[in-house]
């Protein structure tokens, strides 16, 4: 089920709880910006498009956005996309290159629908200023997040996102060893490449992201997060390359399980 809650005065979260069996909740969000030109950033799960769309129009009328930021292709980001697209011709896609080359493998975008932006590029959108980042932690290669500095928002994409237990509307609302675990787990998952970082080159895209210093992040896999939490969710990035690789059941777990499943109660 999505449902909805306003994480700024101006900006409001879409999200669901995606569970992960034995390993606990993925919360994917999405986030709608307000304004002269409304920002849509994700578009939900493929999974669950009609629930998404409801819940969408429970925040704002989808006719009257202008823009979606698309951080990355992935399935749990790209589900209304297309529906979104066909029912408002005013809308466009922020996008990478890559990102649209992805999507050419399964829908295409239109391309004068499509406004490309870098990491490192600043864009303007009605009255913000958004600044394209690429974020220290990612799992698909055309990601790109961003900066909204009059704001001090930071959308980070899939970075910061955590696997939890239960998925409060805070990330200050999580203890500190939850908020911790559950993101260096994420980390693990989404970022499996993160054991083959070397260490200082990490740390330096982790200051990187110091020295936005934002008031509030917004990841896709992770409650908003206060500002003040930043430095607790770099010191779990930084943990992650230390961390045990994940790996998933095989096929004798899963026999077993199908096994137990099988059986009478
Ligand atoms: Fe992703
Ligand atoms: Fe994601």
């Amino acid at each position: 089920m999505v449902t909805s809650y306003a994480a700024a005065p101006d900006i409001e979260v879409l999200t669901s709880n995606f569970p992960i069996p034995g390993y606990g909740l993925v919360p994917i969000n999405a986030f709608v910006i307000k304004g002269s030109e409304p920002i849509l950033v994700e578009t939900g799960a493929a999974i669950e498009r009609a629930d998404f769309m409801q819940a969408l129009r429970n925040v704002i009328d989808p006719a009257d956005l202008r823009w979606i930021w698309l951080s990355h292709t992935d399935f749990d980001h790209i589900g209304s996309l297309h529906q979104l697209l066909s029912d408002n011709p005013r809308l466009r896609v922020v996008t990478t290159f890559l990102g649209v080359g992805i999507m050419g493998l399964t829908a295409p975008l239109p391309m004068d629908r499509v406004y490309l932006v870098n990491p490192g590029e600043t864009v303007t959108l009605g009255t913000r200023t958004l600044t394209a980042i690429k974020p220290p932690v990612f799992d698909n290669p055309c990601t790109t997040g961003f900066y909204d500095s009059k704001a001090g928002v930071l959308f980070s994409s899939d970075c910061f996102g955590a696997l939890l237990q239960a998925v409060p509307q805070n990330a200050a609302d999580l203890s500190e060893s939850d908020l911790r675990d559950g993101q260096v787990v994420w980390a693990t998952i989404d970022s499996p490449w993160l054991h083959k970082v070397d260490k200082e080159a990490f740390a330096a895209e982790l200051d990187g992201i110091r020295m936005i210093a934002p008031k509030l992040i917004l990841s896709n896999h992770l409650p908003p997060a206060p500002g003040h939490l930043l430095e607790r969710c770099l010191g779990a990035l930084a943990a992650a390359p230390g961390a045990h690789p994940f790996v998933g059941p095989n096929q004798v777990a899963l026999d077993q399980m199908l096994k137990q499943m099988a059986a009478p109660a």
